[in-house]
């Protein structure tokens, strides 16, 4: 099952986000509190969804809809956590998860989805490639037809 996260997951949330920066290699935030100033406000917006197994949050994928670069229109939606416990693996939550991150990104007009994480490994690149994402430099895009 995959719902809305809400601010109670954030326990849960927490210890996924700890496997996560070690497995994905995700150097980007190190400190807790800096993680959860970071998380509340994308809980908040409708920004993060969870797999459950047995009613555990076992997975996560949190994104941020990037502003227009300057000079065009063009919105990006970066999914910039996106994990799944061991012991939910194979169970087809990482897809469901990216179908999530990519509906939102349709419903709100963005013209491309972008996986920034860990892009060079086989397991990321074998859930995502089907869904047609393909490398730029190093990150994993998927172009959206808008309209
Ligand atoms: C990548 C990850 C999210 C996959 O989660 P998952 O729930 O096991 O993935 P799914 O069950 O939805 O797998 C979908 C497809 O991806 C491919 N796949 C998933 N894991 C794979 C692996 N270890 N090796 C090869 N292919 C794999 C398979 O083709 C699978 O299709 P199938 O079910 O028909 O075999 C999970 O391994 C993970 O959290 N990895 C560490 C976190 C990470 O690096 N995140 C970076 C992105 S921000």
């Amino acid at each position: 099952m995959i719902r809305p996260a809400a601010g109670a997951d954030l326990t849960s949330l927490e210890l996924l986000w700890c496997d996560y920066r070690v497995e994905a290699a995700d150097g980007r935030l190190a400190d807790p509190l800096d993680w959860r100033r970071w998380i509340m406000p994308r809980i908040a917006a409708g920004d993060v969804r969870v797999g459950l197994v047995d009613r555990m949050v076992t997975a996560y994928v949190a994104w941020q809809r990037l502003s227009a670069r300057a000079g065009t229109t063009d919105r990006q939606l970066s999914i910039l956590e996106l994990y799944v416990h061991p012991t939910g693996r194979g169970r087809r939550i990482g897809s469901g998860l990216l179908a999530r991150a990519i509906d939102a990104a349709r419903q709100r007009g963005c013209s491309e989805v972008l996986l920034e994480s860990n892009v060079r490994d086989e397991a990321v690149q074998a859930l995502a490639c089907p869904f047609g994402f393909h490398l730029r430099d190093d990150v994993l895009v998927l172009p959206l037809r808008l309209g």
